[in-house]
């Protein structure tokens, strides 16, 4: 039997989370829901919370992808993660609606200066009495950067330097977030001080890219500092996520792939001298439950049929930054170079034989689920796939995508999520702390 395994949902508010089907699937905001109002949000972390995940998550970009066709017409037509609410801001409203799951939001390192994200995320993990977690990305498209002003020969097109600015941003952060002491604030009344000023410290960071004085205006949050989240799956990212992360996303395909990343991440984080422990592997996971397989199964069958390829393709062009369209439909994969999602187009290549390697299937992949892997059964196949695949992989969770809100996540609550807490794979009640004192306590 696997050791107990972690849960989070992944959302990127509001529209389009993976599955280009979802803001047209006949279930979406079944209950009366609105996309664009705060109750439906509220209410499916209402519901992880219930069922006992660790946090809920919520992506982010600055951006329309505007790669296929070289035009964002065909994102916006199709919904490819556009609308995309402002993560900093949604999130607060969850935070507020709940009190014990982790709430985890999405910043860029080019969009903001590490200043404004310390401060940002020290305010949220107060008043979210340390439940804040931060997913770091490098602004992995052209839009996005185009929008901040970010010179695309400089930073878009360089992968790697994209990284050297996120390593020096979040030393920054770290030295802001350690700017107050503990018990830097003392509220003496007597002695007419609210804090000792001996105990918050300017950091006069002068490095190569940031130039920042310190210290922060805001005092040293529950958690110290937020649990720092990071998704990047290329060698490059992995170390990255060796030296940063406490939880990390990835889309793996297969076990194969799953236990490629997972041994990778843990042997750089021992080479880093890190417990590998302290970092958790969460893998995408898109699952279809039924009453009975049966039920589950037309569920799939109907929300695939709604992806279109152009919709696949639009979506896949923006995550790679690469203009599709000018490429062959049914050529395969294996030559393109991209400067965008580099892991994920590995991936494909690594886990899609020869036959399939299509891009047009793996472009209908991308339009079902971003390729995350789709769990098709009864609630008891679902269990037994998650308990195998961790079996296999050796840890440490699922990164549930919903393909239609909030039913997806509701029948995976209700369905799957009794089986694994009677099985003892998950947790059943949050210990009493933080959100990375629950994450680490299995
Ligand atoms: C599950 C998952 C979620 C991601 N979420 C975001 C996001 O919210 N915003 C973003 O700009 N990039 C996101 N990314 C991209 C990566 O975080 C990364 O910054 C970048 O694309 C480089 O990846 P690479 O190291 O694989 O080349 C996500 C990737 C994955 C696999």
């Amino acid at each position: 039997m696997p050791n107990k395994f972690h849960l989070a949902q992944y959302t990127m508010l509001p529209v389009t989370h993976h599955s280009t089907a979802t803001w047209k699937h006949p279930r979406n905001m079944k209950g009366g829901y609105q996309f664009d109002r705060p109750e439906v949000w509220q209410h499916m972390a209402q519901v992880c919370e219930r069922a006992k995940f660790d946090f809920f998550f919520s992506a982010d970009t600055e951006g329309i992808y505007e790669e296929y066709q070289d035009s964002y017409k065909p994102s916006v037509r199709y919904a490819a993660q556009v609308p995309c609410f402002d993560t900093a801001t949604i999130m607060c409203w969850i935070a507020a609606a709940t009190s014990k799951i982790g709430v985890v939001q999405t910043t860029s390192t080019a969009a903001i200066p590490p200043y404004i994200v310390a401060r940002r995320m020290a305010t949220f993990d107060h008043l979210s009495n340390g439940r804040a977690g931060v997913n770091i990305v490098t602004a992995f498209h052209k839009s996005a950067s185009k929008n901040l002003g970010v010179q695309l020969d400089d930073y878009h097109h360089k992968h790697d330097s994209r990284y050297n600015r996120a390593d020096e941003f979040m030393e920054v952060c770290y030295q802001l977030w350690d700017s107050w002491d503990k018990d830097a604030v003392v509220e003496n009344v007597a002695g007419d001080m609210f804090a000792d000023p001996e105990k918050v410290h300017a950091i006069n960071f002068k490095g190569e890219y940031f130039d920042v004085a310190g210290p922060l205006n805001v005092h040293r949050s529950p958690q110290g500092r937020p649990l720092i989240v990071q998704a990047g799956q290329s060698t490059r990212g992995i170390e990255f996520a060796a030296k940063h992360a406490e939880a990390v996303f990835t889309i793996q395909r297969d076990h194969a792939g799953m236990k490629r990343y997972h041994d990778k991440l843990k042997n750089k984080m021992i080479e880093f001298g890190r417990d590998p422990d302290s970092c958790k592997v969460f893998y995408g996971l898109q699952v279809f439950v039924g009453e009975t397989e049966e039920i589950a199964r037309a569920k799939a069958s109907l929300h695939n049929a709604m992806v279109t390829d152009e919709a696949g393709m639009t979506m896949l062009s923006g995550h790679l930054s690469h203009d599709l369209a000018r490429e062959d439909p049914d050529a395969t994969v294996a030559g393109i170079e991209v400067s965008g999602l580099q892991g994920l187009i590995d991936a494909y290549r690594d886990s899609i034989s020869e036959s399939d390697a299509k891009l047009r299937e793996i472009a209908h992949h991308h339009g079902v689920s971003v390729s995350v892997p789709q769990v098709v059964g009864d609630a008891e196949q679902v269990a037994d796939w998650m308990a195998e695949t961790m079996e296999a992989v050796g840890g440490d969770g699922f990164l549930l995508s919903p393909a239609y809100i909030p039913g997806s996540t509701e029948e995976f609550c209700e369905l799957v999520i009794p089986i694994l807490q009677a099985r003892e794979l998950v947790r059943d009640k949050y210990i009493d702390g933080t959100l990375r004192d629950n994450l680490l306590a299995f």
